[in-house]
């Protein structure tokens, strides 16, 4: 059955050339998917290279200089050395810079209502035309300036920007009206503040509701101070509340960035009834302490209903504290005696003005509470409490727990409606008034024979 012949099967030259053919064709197809994933990993390496460049420029701060010069773009690889070409263009780096955008003019809200005119500004209520939501308009005070934009207003809105809390309150933008002196803070609206909610309510707070307000100005208190800022105001004026049982720390009129080391600050902050001890007796390094004594304060009035040292004038103040919280001695407070007004102080060795009376004060107080109380209000800073250690205090542990936000009672709000009415209390420190009260202060506290009375508590001037 074998034939010599050739075999039908057996490859022809046809064969051969097709099956050639498809040799070359698979190299090449080999060749171009070689080719196709060097440069994806090529490309792949220029953008991760990208990414870590900007990392690198965002940790360093996004107003400083990149460390290093980055390429940008897979074209701008420089040619093999020898091959340049002198007369290419340079290519440039290219940056993104932050959007610089015109503030919008203030005509986008209409005008409700003016809602309180404070010591630095004019707060009042209006509507956005175009969404309609209804927003708080501060109105910065900047008549009387001659040097430009004030760093303190500056320090307001960039503290504000900085803080940025559940519990704080929220920024929306700046309005600049007709003149470079017409520039307002665009803030939600909030129906309250502490202070007048208080004074209009029949009873106080329940201790727990007290304990979810103090939460809640605690832990925006904690996010600031872990900023570096220092609000230098806090008071119950200045704390919003909605109708949702939150609070909001508003009005950074003082507020500041701390530096380290600490810069000579001005003692001549806080509004004098939450104004701390080394802060009266003219410690000019002081740090974030102050807001926490501040917290104390404001503890005390929410319990009591009314404001918890209530003092004429510095010194006055000053004998209010240390009858309340007892007198400062070398062993409760190391070193107060170099304080510049402490050298002055002549304290009466009378044993009823020794020790706290925090707990007569507060008898329904819990004694959690109270030690929670008298670690806001210690004497010597450095003992003071600080904001992270508030939120882990056993006080908000123990019954009556902190009542939820959302069972708090609902107020009709008179920002809402009418101008405030506003009882009687001081007003925040005017900006620039701190070089007159070294003064003033060697004044009171040098006479020889002038006598402060306060509350049954006699502060006795001289050396
Ligand atoms: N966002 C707001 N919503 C509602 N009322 C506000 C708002 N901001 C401030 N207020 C009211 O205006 C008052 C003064 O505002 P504030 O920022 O404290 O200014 P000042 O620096 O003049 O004290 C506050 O005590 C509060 O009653
Ligand atoms: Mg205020």
């Amino acid at each position: 059955m074998a034939t010599k012949g050739k075999s039908r099967w057996e490859d022809d030259e046809e064969d051969v050339a097709e099956e050639t053919r498809r040799k070359v064709e698979k190299e090449s197809r080999k060749k171009a998917k070689a080719e196709k994933d060097r440069l994806k990993a090529e490309q792949e390496a220029a953008v991760a290279a990208a990414a870590a460049a900007a990392a690198e420029q965002t940790a360093a701060g996004s107003d400083q200089p990149p460390t290093k010069r980055r390429r940008l773009d897979a074209d701008a690889t420089p040619p093999p050395a020898g091959q340049q070409d002198s007369n290419a263009p340079l290519k440039l780096l290219r940056y993104t810079p932050p959007e610089i955008v015109p503030c919008a003019h203030v005509d986008r809200y209409e005008p409700l209502n003016r809602i309180e005119e404070g010591s630095y500004g004019v707060v009042s209520r209006a509507r956005d035309r175009e969404t309609g939501e209804v927003v708080a308009l501060k109105k910065l005070k900047l008549e009387r300036e001659t040097d430009g934009f004030p760093i303190t207003s500056l320090r307001e809105i960039q503290t504000l920007m900085a803080s940025k809390h559940p519990n704080v309150v929220n920024i929306r933008e700046i309005v600049m009206g007709d003149t470079l002196k017409d520039v307002f803070i665009v803030m939600d609206f909030i129906e309250h503040d502490l202070k007048i909610l208080s004074e209009d309510m029949q009873e106080p707070f329940l201790q727990s509701e007290v304990k979810t307000l103090m939460l809640q100005l605690v832990s925006a208190t904690a996010l600031m101070h872990s900023q570096w800022i220092v609000h230098r105001d806090l008071k119950t004026s200045n704390l919003l509340m909605n109708n949702r049982g939150q609070i909001k720390v508003a009005d950074f009129g003082l507020a500041r960035y701390l530096g380290e080391p600490t810069p000579p600050l001005t003692q001549l902050v806080v509004t004098l009834w939450y104004r701390s001890p080394e802060l009266l007796l003219g410690g000019k390094e002081y740090g974030t302490e102050v807001d926490m004594w501040s917290i104390g304060c404001i503890f005390g009035e929410l319990l009591l209903k009314e404001p918890l040292l209530q003092g004429k004038n510095e010194v006055d103040q000053l004998s209010k504290i240390f009858e309340l919280c007892g007198i400062p001695t070398e062993e409760n407070w190391p070193g107060f005696r170099k304080l510049p007004n402490a050298k002055a102080l002549n304290f009466p060795r009378n044993r009823l003005t020794i020790g706290s009376h925090l707990r007569a004060r507060f008898p329904l107080l819990t004694s959690s509470g109270v030690d929670l109380l008298s670690r806001l209000l210690a004497l010597d800073p450095s003992q003071r409490i600080t904001a992270e250690e508030v939120l882990r205090h056993p006080y908000f542990k123990e019954d009556p727990k902190p009542k939820s936000a959302e069972m708090f009672p609902t107020f009709p709000s008179k920002a809402g409606q009418e101008k405030r009415r506003r009882h009687m209390s001081p007003s925040a420190p005017v900006r620039g008034d701190a070089p007159a009260l070294q003064g003033d202060f060697g004044g009171l506290f040098g006479a020889q024979d002038e006598e402060e009375v306060g509350a049954g508590f006699v502060l006795r001037m001289g050396r």
